[in-house]
């Protein structure tokens, strides 16, 4: 199989990044995160989310962010909903699309969203229903895709329904997570094969955390897999608050380099990305996370 000529990027260090964030954040601050990311030529930029904020504290400015961002035409701002009344809150807040997330592991899904992954499913079809009324367009997460913080390995066999029903339920992409980033590239190629038997490649995104340093070998073994979506982070911010030790997501920098260098065409601008994650992790008192932002910025 030929590599993309094209992918996207859905840039989720606002949310996936700054959840897992002990420190406040001010929504100035992610305002200004998101605005350098629009101008950097991000197309998909996930905001925040609309869940509990003694669950997630730090995503409980979600609906002051949006009003603060400043929007681009053509680009998509959206958010987190696990339940019907945060998918409300997100539409008062303007929210055009939002996401729900599942996950392939019972224990996961049990300390993640507090229900079974059964459930779960169950709780997303009247979000996904009111969605579709109200021209909202829904993302699908699957968590713990190559391995689970309490279970341990997780097969894609076990995958694979779970983003099948979430496609079926109309979910016009599902993302597969690798929450804990222990997924190897032989195990990446071996999941997109066994999913795509139910989720066509094209609606099919990879989301890799780099906790072993393995999420660039991942992303390139999705793209011999056909996969021409990727969720990443600027700066690798992030990590998840229920799952302990998982770093940030790939950060979005190392990503745009490996693309440029295969020759694959995003439309995202490195230095305005580099730039904006320096921003960011000034904030936060500590080094960017992106080993490209690294040594670009190296004296
Ligand atoms: P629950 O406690 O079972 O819910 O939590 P509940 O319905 O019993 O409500 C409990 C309280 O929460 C009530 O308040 C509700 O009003 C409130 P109280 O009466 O106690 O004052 N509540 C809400 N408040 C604000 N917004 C809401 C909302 N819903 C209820 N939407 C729930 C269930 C799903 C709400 C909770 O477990 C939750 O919010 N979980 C979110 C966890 C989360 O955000 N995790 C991180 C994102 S997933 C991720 O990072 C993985 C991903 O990146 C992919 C990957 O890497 O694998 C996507
Ligand atoms: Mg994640």
């Amino acid at each position: 199989m030929s590599l993309p000529k094209n992918v996207r990027l859905v840039e989720v260090g606002p949310r996936d990044g700054l959840q897992n964030e002990a420190q406040p954040i001010s929504v100035a601050d992610k305002v200004r995160l998101v605005d350098d990311l629009t101008d950097a030529g991000l197309a998909y930029i996930e905001v925040g989310s609309f869940v509990s904020p003694k669950w997630v504290p730090q995503m409980a400015g979600s609906a002051e962010v949006f009003a603060g961002i400043q929007q681009r035409a053509g680009v998509t701002y959206a958010a987190l909903a696990p339940n019907l009344r945060g998918f409300e809150d997100a539409l008062a807040a303007g929210v055009k699309e939002v996401a729900v997330f599942a996950a392939a592991s019972e224990a996961f899904s049990q300390r993640n969203i507090n229900c079974s992954i059964s459930d779960s499913l169950k709780r997303f079809e009247p979000i996904i229903e009111a969605a579709q009324a109200q021209g909202v367009r829904v993302r699908g997460y699957v968590s713990c895709v190559l391995g689970c913080p309490y279970e341990g390995r997780i097969s894609a066999e076990q995958v694979a329904p779970v983003a099948r029903a979430l496609h079926e339920m109309g979910c016009y992409e599902v993302s597969l997570g690798d929450t804990i980033g222990s997924g190897t590239a032989g195990d990446t190629r071996r999941l997109f094969e066994v999913v795509s038997r139910q989720v066509p490649r094209e609606q099919l995104a990879g989301h890799f955390h780099d906790t072993y340093g393995q999420a660039l070998a991942n992303v390139y073994a999705s793209l011999l897999e056909g996969i021409a979506v990727f969720d990443s982070s600027v700066a690798g911010l992030g990590g998840c608050p229920y799952a302990k030790g998982a770093t940030g997501n790939v950060a979005t920098e190392d990503v745009l380099y490996l693309l440029q260098g295969l020759g694959i065409e995003t439309g995202i601008d490195l230095d305005r990305l580099i730039a904006a994650g320096l921003r960011i992790s000034e904030v936060l008192g500590r080094a960017t996370g992106s080993r490209v932002a690294r040594a670009r910025s190296a004296g």
